[in-house]
């Protein structure tokens, strides 16, 4: 569980401001949502946060502490699958504690709790080659989580994952974020997904990216697929769509009126 703290954090490239002063107070175990149009600088956002990127400006405070560059305070997962296929599903999970500078047995024992934890006990001795997409994101996950980050930042994790696979990752990382002490930030572009794991949303908005609004879920835990038609879910992501997309004029009454099919056509 990490408290994290933005105050005016800004990233440019080159003389383009990309992040605009984001301002943001994180509670212990906090699960937030980034979401917002493609480009707005979610990514460069929570990278520079993983301390893979650098800030051009503002302070970044973990539980109080100034922090720059990647730590085992913070995990991070892709959407791309960044597994050693060299190694096993155990030799993938304690390679990181490894990396911190662990070994020995208890390691080991360690990252079979890990594995366990992500429901991938049975696959222990597997390769990624012979894993699905939904396991290889468990691996990922159970990687990240063996090093005890205070705060697990996740860039749109599920999104390479089929529509079936993807709502079972969403129910299974609930599962282990209510078993695990741990703070997550998390960057989606699909409103069920953000609505179904979220306690808190920041809706972005571009050129520059800052944040538009911050919204706190009204949608009651524990979450389910049999929520996503409940009247709270529908008004929230109507609400999330009007943010990120906003009406700007009529569209339609613009649009030359083109027919398809003419009388004669056989359409049946
Ligand atoms: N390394 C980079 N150099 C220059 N511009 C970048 C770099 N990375 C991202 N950008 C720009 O920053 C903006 C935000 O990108 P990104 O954080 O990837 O957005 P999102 O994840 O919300 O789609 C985009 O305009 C993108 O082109
Ligand atoms: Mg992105």
């Amino acid at each position: 569980m990490a408290n994290v703290e933005l105050k005016n954090v800004i990233k440019r490239y080159g003389s383009v401001e990309v992040i605009h002063g984001v301002d943001l107070s994180v509670n212990d175990n906090e699960f937030i949502v980034l979401v917002g149009p493609s480009g707005c600088g979610k990514s460069t956002l929570i990278r520079m946060l993983a301390g893979l990127e650098t800030t051009s400006g503002g302070t970044f405070l973990l539980d109080g502490e100034e922090a720059s560059g990647p730590g085992a305070d913070r995990g991070m997962v892709f959407q791309g699958y960044t597994l050693f296929p060299w190694l096993t599903v155990k030799k993938n999970v304690m390679f990181g504690l490894e990396v911190n500078g662990r070994s020995g047995s208890a390691v080991e024992q360690e990252a079979l709790q890990w594995i366990d934890l992500v429901g991938l006990s049975h696959a222990v001795e597997k390769y990624p080659s012979q894993l699905s997409g939904g396991m290889k994101q468990r691996v990922a996950i159970a990687r990240s989580l063996a090093n005890q980050p205070q705060i697990l930042f996740m860039d749109e994790p599920f999104g390479a994952l089929d529509p079936h696979t993807r709502s079972q990752m969403q129910m299974h990382l609930l599962q282990i974020w209510k078993n695990v002490d741990v703070t997550i930030m998390f960057v989606t572009h699909d409103l069920d997904e953000a609505i179904l794991l979220s306690d808190r949303i920041l809706v972005l908005k571009a050129n520059p990216g800052e944040i538009h609004e911050y919204i706190e879920n009204p949608v009651p835990r524990p979450r389910s697929d049999a929520q996503l038609l409940s009247p709270e879910f529908l008004a929230m992501k109507q609400r999330l769509e009007e943010l990120i997309h906003p009406k700007t004029h009529n569209l339609d009454a613009e649009l030359p009126m083109v027919r398809m099919t003419s009388t004669s056509d056989q359409v049946e």
